[in-house]
């Protein structure tokens, strides 16, 4: 199986916070998996990956969202406006997908580009800004902590 446009999990994508960098590669795999599934011509299985890959990347930007406001990141707002224009974005493109335009090498393409560029800028700029707060909510694992409530809360 072989897949050239694949995203490669690479060092400099880690914030070096687990919990959002585990989220990051699952979205990645969620667009390689697009990639794949557009390779091999099957246009059927897309949109159900494209789904799947915008309801778990809205519940992480959510998660994400959360953990700002909860380190008190100064630039949460326009972190979270970076979020909302990318996922119009999506939807357009999933709009045009479920109207049977051929649209998924493009928004392939584009969500590899935004990802990655996004992980490398944005969520550097807030982890390395509120990083000793982040690592002890996150290191907080109990039950009823931060953490644990959120993990409950945005992903199901
Ligand atoms: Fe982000």
């Amino acid at each position: 199986m072989s897949n050239d446009t694949a995203i490669a999990w690479t060092p400099d994508l880690n914030t070096g916070i687990d919990v959002i960098d585990n989220q990051h590669k699952r979205i990645v795999d969620y667009i390689n998996q697009l990639g794949l599934a557009i390779s091999l011509r099957k246009r059927d299985v897309v949109g159900p990956i494209l789904d799947e890959l915008v309801d778990y990347t809205i519940s992480h930007f959510a998660f994400e969202e959360s953990l700002q406001e909860e380190c008190g990141y100064q630039y949460a707002k326009p972190h979270k406006a970076v979020h909302e224009m990318f996922v119009k974005r999506v939807a357009k493109f999933q709009e045009k997908h479920s109207a049977g335009e051929d649209v998924a090498l493009q928004l392939h393409a584009m969500l590899s580009t935004w990802l990655v560029h996004h992980i490398k800028r944005d969520d550097m700029a807030y982890v390395s800004d509120v990083r000793p707060r982040i690592n002890s909510i996150v290191d907080n694992k109990k039950e009823g902590g931060w953490l644990s409530r959120s993990l409950g809360k945005f992903f199901k």
